[in-house]
C-alpha cells in the first residue's frame, strides 16, 4: 500500500501470459539471425568441429545443403569461412576465383537463390603464420601492405556473387580501400558490413580451431581492440561509418553488451550486428552435456539481451536450432 487507496503494482503486468506478450518490449525472431558456414575444399565433406558440438566444417556441396536448411527454418543470412588447400606467408588461396570462400558462395548462390550471402574478409586462414594480413621485419602486421590484399579478396568475393563482403581484421581504413576497390570494380551494389569493433578476446578460441586461424607466434593485440575500452570503440564504429561501410558490428557479444549499446546511439542510422562467437557457444554447449545449464532457455536469454542491448541481428551459431525452436512455439 503506497498513499491512501492507491496501489502501485509492476506485477499487474506479469500476471498471466497474454499480460506479459503485450508488454513485452524486445522480441527474437529467425529473421534476426546469421549462420555462420566454415568451407572447406572437396566434396561431400562433413567433419565435425570437436570443440563446437552441432557445427562442421563443409566441403561448398555440403555447405549449400546447410544453408539451404536454414533458409527453410527463417534464416535469411549465412557467414562464410574459408579453410584453403595452401597456406603461404601473403595468404594467395584468399583471392583465387576458385578459392573455398569463391566456391562456396556460388554454391549457395546456386541452390539457395535468395539467401543473403555475406563472406569474411581476412587473411588469417590463408597465411602459414595464421596473422591477419602482411608481417613487416618486426613480425607486426603491416597496415597499408595489407589493405592491398583486402581490396582483392573482397572484390573476388563479389566476383562471386556475395551480397556482402564483412572485413574482419581490424586494419585502418579497411572500409574505405575495400568500398573503393568494389566501386572500380564495378561491385557499386555489394556491400560492406564492417567488424567495426572487435577486442582482442578469448572467446575466439575455439573458432581458431574450427577455421584453423590462430597466429603461430604472438597475438592480435595491435590490431583487436583492448577489452577495457568503449569510447574507442565509439570511434572506430563513426570512422567505419564516414568510411562507408552499410553495416557495423560489435564482437564478441556477451561480454560486450553496454559497447553494443554505445555504439547504437552514437550511430543510430546504421543496421548493427552483434558477433555470439564460438566461445560463447561452446561454454553453454559444454555446460549443458554436463547436464548444469537448461540449454534452450539459456541461449535465449542470451540472444533477447542482445537485441535489448541494441543489436538489430545476430551472427550465432546457435542460429539452426533457435529459429526451430522459434517456430514451433
Ligand atoms: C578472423 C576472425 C575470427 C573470428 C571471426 N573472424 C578470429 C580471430 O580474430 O582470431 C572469430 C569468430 C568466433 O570466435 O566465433 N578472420
Amino acid at each position: 500500500m503506497n498513499q491512501e487507496n492507491r496501489t502501485i503494482r509492476p506485477r499487474r503486468l506479469r500476471r498471466t501470459e497474454g499480460i506479459r506478450s503485450i508488454v513485452r518490449e524486445t522480441s527474437l525472431t529467425p529473421q534476426d539471425l546469421i549462420f555462420p558456414l566454415f568451407v572447406v575444399p572437396g566434396e561431400g565433406v562433413r567433419k565435425p568441429i570437436v570443440s563446437m558440438p552441432g557445427i562442421f566444417q563443409c566441403s561448398p556441396d555440403e555447405a549449400a545443403r546447410d544453408a539451404m536448411h536454414a533458409r527453410e527454418s527463417g534464416i535469411p543470412a549465412v557467414l562464410l569461412f574459408g579453410i584453403p588447400r595452401r597456406k603461404d606467408s601473403e595468404g594467395t588461396e584468399s583471392c583465387v576465383p576458385d578459392g573455398v570462400v569463391q566456391e562456396g558462395v556460388r554454391a549457395i548462390r546456386q541452390a539457395v537463390p535468395d539467401l543473403v550471402v555475406i563472406t569474411d574478409v581476412c587473411m588469417c586462414e590463408y597465411t602459414d603464420h595464421g596473422h591477419c594480413g602482411i608481417l613487416d621485419d618486426n613480425g607486426t602486421v603491416d597496415n597499408d601492405a595489407t589493405l592491398e590484399h583486402l581490396r582483392r579478396i573482397a572484390v573476388s568475393h563479389a566476383e562471386a556473387g556475395a551480397d556482402f563482403v564483412a572485413p574482419s581484421g581490424m586494419i585502418d581504413g579497411m572500409v574505405a580501400a575495400i568500398r573503393s576497390a568494389l566501386d572500380l570494380a564495378g561491385y557499386t551494389a555489394t556491400g560492406v558490413l564492417s567488424y567495426a569493433v572487435k577486442y582482442a578476446s578469448a572467446f575466439y578460441g575455439p573458432f581458431r580451431e574450427a577455421a584453423e586461424g590462430a597466429p603461430k607466434f604472438g597475438d592480435r593485440r595491435t590490431h583487436q581492440m583492448n577489452p577495457a575500452n568503449v569510447r574507442e570503440a565509439v570511434r572506430e564504429a563513426r570512422l567505419d561509418e564516414q568510411e562507408g561501410a552499410d553495416m557495423l558490428m560489435v564482437k564478441p557479444a556477451l561480454a560486450y553488451l553496454d559497447v553494443v549499446r554505445a555504439v547504437r546511439n552514437a550511430v543510430p542510422e546504421l543496421p548493427l550486428v552483434a558477433y555470439n562467437v564460438s566461445g560463447e557457444y561452446s561454454m553453454v554447449k559444454a555446460a549443458a552435456a554436463q547436464g548444469w545449464i537448461d540449454e534452450k532457455p539459456a541461449i535465449l536469454e542470451m540472444l533477447l539481451g542482445m537485441k535489448r542491448a541494441g543489436a538489430d541481428i545476430i551472427i550465432t551459431y546457435f542460429a539452426p536450432e533457435v529459429a526451430r525452436w522459434l517456430t514451433e512455439r
